[in-house]
């Protein structure tokens, strides 16, 4: 029977681009996902950018943006790292769309409007006491309060927690503390906040069995106990039990307004899991599906993968707000651990700065290698795994070309070649069968690659990637194994022709067993693979299937080796430039043809914004219309010479197809051309190139 899942990854911050931990979650989610649609479910993933709350606010304002501005412009860059990963949501949202605004305010009064004879309602309201920066005219989030630690002593610290001592203590303990926006020492004002009575018994009662009947993953179910007894105070002592939870920030703020009380908005994190369903609904309309008989289906099933920092939001508040305002709850939210990056090894300025998954694809590395080495390395548990340079190489070349795409690349020679592209018939393997007649084919390594269909599905099922995997190795040893034995490039060139034809054809179909149960992991690669062996899309249940007597395609090469360059280039800051002078200039590169210089697509762009990167004394940050619908982030090192405001407006030339960069500043995509010598700090400086008027943004120079 098809299921109907709903699953959902973290909803990221807009405030910046994706780190290697964002993606390593994506994959996850994507492969457990495409296992699920190749066992034929029906599943909606979907995803959004989280973007409402203080930081964000604050983050566009220095930018010079609108926070609208601001999050478009970071949701305009996730694309090449999703299609760069194949990472394959179905649809990706936004917190601020209008969806998830009708959506937060309908449930708020759902919970507001519980009516008496169901206990009434789980919304109150009591009056704080909180800072006030009096020159921004804001309340202050305790990260941005700073001053002296009220335990240690020790300078500069932020409101919620000291990093020299530890200490936990509240905003108003910190000695002399300061606005860090605007320098100025905050006062204490009262104001009215909205909380959710997390503490009122029904919720206890509910989460308190819903935390614990299963769906958890042991390990997060036995820390969310814990809360149920003590919890820590923002001034650090302790409380007994769940306390209500503070849903309400005062204007100004970035979100979402509270219905009935102007001038108060949600608290990002109360409309941030909302998201999840506005996202959904979103695809739902796209599709012309409805929204409310979708969530009423009985057999759907929600679930969400979450990191381990955000437990406490997706296990106690999500699920009280959903079942307390009469919604589905989610079937299972699956935790997963940080990724540290060899071995966690504090990264110097000078060996560069984690791994940069743009810069990975700029590289020419292979997406899939992530994919499989991650899922190599991923189990159910929530614990923290450690991307190692040198592990992974090992585990690409040798498990992955070495024993799996090798095992294609040896055989379809000989079958091309001796046979056609035809394989034996799958009776003729059955003459390996045991003599008595019994069905257990006699080939272990066939005989155990079509055994293992439920196992590694199971794995995949239960999140268990690294078991499954291993699984799909010691299967591909079996076949290489087989391989040796019979030695086919002795048979090529003796009398037993139906022997060859019957060790290749065997290994073929072990090959493309393995592809099968690796399609989750490698899905380009799977369809590279269904095109060289002419099969259709292969779906789980065509494990059962056997090609024998088919005709396969032509063997193209399946997958690179990854090389030592290419993890050093990956971790290894980017390297000087050389350059060699000739008096007063620089000598003339080696001569390339017509057809490197059309690699280089070069286009008129026009300079809508420009403005000083604070922090930098070089670098401009332009907004370039380059005639696409969406506007283009590139840095340029022009700060000495050039006034942003004086090349506002200007017509310019963008080197647009080089990979996005990504800078201390945010990701830079594209270059725009300058002149200068070699030493362009030098008389007479560096010059920007400047079209003639009449040309027009996007227009390609030949
Ligand atoms: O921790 C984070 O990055 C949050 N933006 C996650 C939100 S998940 C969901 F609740 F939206
Ligand atoms: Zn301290």
């Amino acid at each position: 029977m098809p299921r109907h899942l709903f699953v959902t990854t973290a909803l990221p911050y807009a405030n910046g681009n994706f780190h290697i931990g964002h993606i390593m979650e994506y994959i996850q989610a994507d492969i457990w996902v495409r296992f699920q649609r190749m066992q034929g479910h029906a599943v909606d993933f979907v995803c959004a950018d989280d973007t409402h709350g203080a930081p964000i606010m604050i983050a566009a304002e220095k930018a010079g943006k609108t926070p609208q501005q601001f999050v478009a412009d970071i949701a305009a860059g996730r694309k090449p790292y999703l299609d760069g990963f194949h990472i394959s949501f179905d649809n990706w949202h936004s917190t601020d769309a209008p969806e998830n605004h009708a959506l937060a305010r309908q449930i708020y009064c759902d919970l507001r409007d519980i009516p008496e004879s169901e206990g009434g309602s789980l919304i109150a309201r009591k009056t704080i006491e909180q800072f006030f920066d009096p020159a921004k005219n804001m309340f202050l989030p305790d990260r941005f309060i700073k001053g002296e630690c009220p335990k240690c002593h020790a300078k500069d610290q932020y409101g919620d927690n000291c990093e020299v001592c530890g200490a936990v203590y509240a905003p108003t303990d910190l000695i002399d503390p300061v606005s860090v926006l605007s320098g100025v020492r905050p006062e204490l004002k009262s104001s009215e906040h909205f909380f959710f009575k997390l503490s009122d018994p029904r919720c206890v009662a509910f989460l308190q069995n819903w935390t614990q009947d299963g769906r958890l993953q042991p390990e997060v179910a036995n820390k969310v106990k814990e809360w149920f007894s003590v919890r820590t105070n923002p001034d650090g002592s302790t409380s007994e039990g769940l306390g209500d939870w503070d849903i309400s920030r005062d204007a100004p703020y970035f979100g979402i307004e509270i219905p009935d009380a102007p001038g108060k908005y949600f608290y990002v994190w109360l409309d941030a899991p909302i998201g999840y369903l506005a996202s959904l609904k979103n695809l739902l309309d796209k599709r012309g599906q409805d929204y409310a008989a979708y969530m009423a289906q009985p057999d759907l099933e929600q679930y969400h993968f979450i990191g381990k920092d955000i437990v406490t939001f997706h296990t106690l508040f999500w699920p009280a707000l959903l079942h307390f305002s009469g919604r589905k709850v989610p079937n299972k939210v699956f935790v997963h651990g940080f990724l540290t990056v060899n071995n966690g090894e504090k990264m110097s300025k000078s060996r560069g700065t984690g791994l940069d998954p743009l810069k990975y694809l700029s590289l020419g590395m292979n997406p899939e290698w992530l994919r499989y080495y991650l899922a190599a390395k991923l189990s159910a548990r929530n614990e923290d795994i450690d991307f190692n340079a040198d592990d992974f190489m090992a585990r690409v070349n040798s498990d992955l070309i070495g024993k799996f795409v090798n095992i294609a690349s040896r055989a379809a020679g000989f079958v091309q070649k001796h046979f056609n592209g035809q394989l034996s018939g799958a009776a003729l393997w059955d003459s390996f069968k045991n003599t008595d007649g019994s069905e257990s084919v006699q080939l272990p390594c066939m005989n155990n690659a079509l055994m293992a269909a439920d196992e590694i599905a199971s794995c995949y099922d239960n999140r268990e990637f690294s078991r499954g995997l291993r699984k799909v190795m010691e299967l591909a040893d079996g076949f290489n194994h087989y391989w040796d034995l019979n030695k086919p490039w002795e048979l090529a060139r003796g009398e037993d022709k139906e022997k060859l034809h019957v060790v290749c054809s065997v290994a073929i179909e072990g090959f493309r067993l393995l592809s099968l149960y690796l399609k989750p992991v490698l899905p380009k690669l799977a369809e590279q693979v269904e095109a060289f062996l002419n099969i259709p899309p292969m779906q789980w249940s065509d494990s059962r299937n056997r090609l024998g007597g088919h005709t396969i395609g032509t063997y193209a090469h399946l997958m690179q080796r990854v090389t030592p360059e290419q993890l050093d280039a990956l971790f290894d800051p980017p390297a000087p430039i050389e350059i060699k002078l000739i008096p007063g200039g620089e000598a003339i590169a080696p001569t390339i043809s017509i057809d490197d210089f059309v690699k280089i697509d070069l286009r008129i762009a026009k300079i809508v914004n420009c403005e000083a990167v604070e922090g930098s004394v070089k670098l401009l940050r332009l907004t370039l219309d380059v005639g696409e619908g969406r506007m283009r982030n590139v840095f340029s090192g022009i700060a000495s010479m050039y006034k942003p405001e004086d090349l506002v407006g200007q017509l310019t030339v963008l080197v647009a197809n080089l990979a996005p960069r990504k800078m201390k500043f945010g990701v830079s995509e594209g270059m725009v051309l300058a002149a200068s010598h070699a030493d362009e700090k030098a008389e007479p400086g560096i010059y920007i190139l400047n079209p003639w008027p009449g040309a027009q943004p996007g227009m390609r120079i030949h």
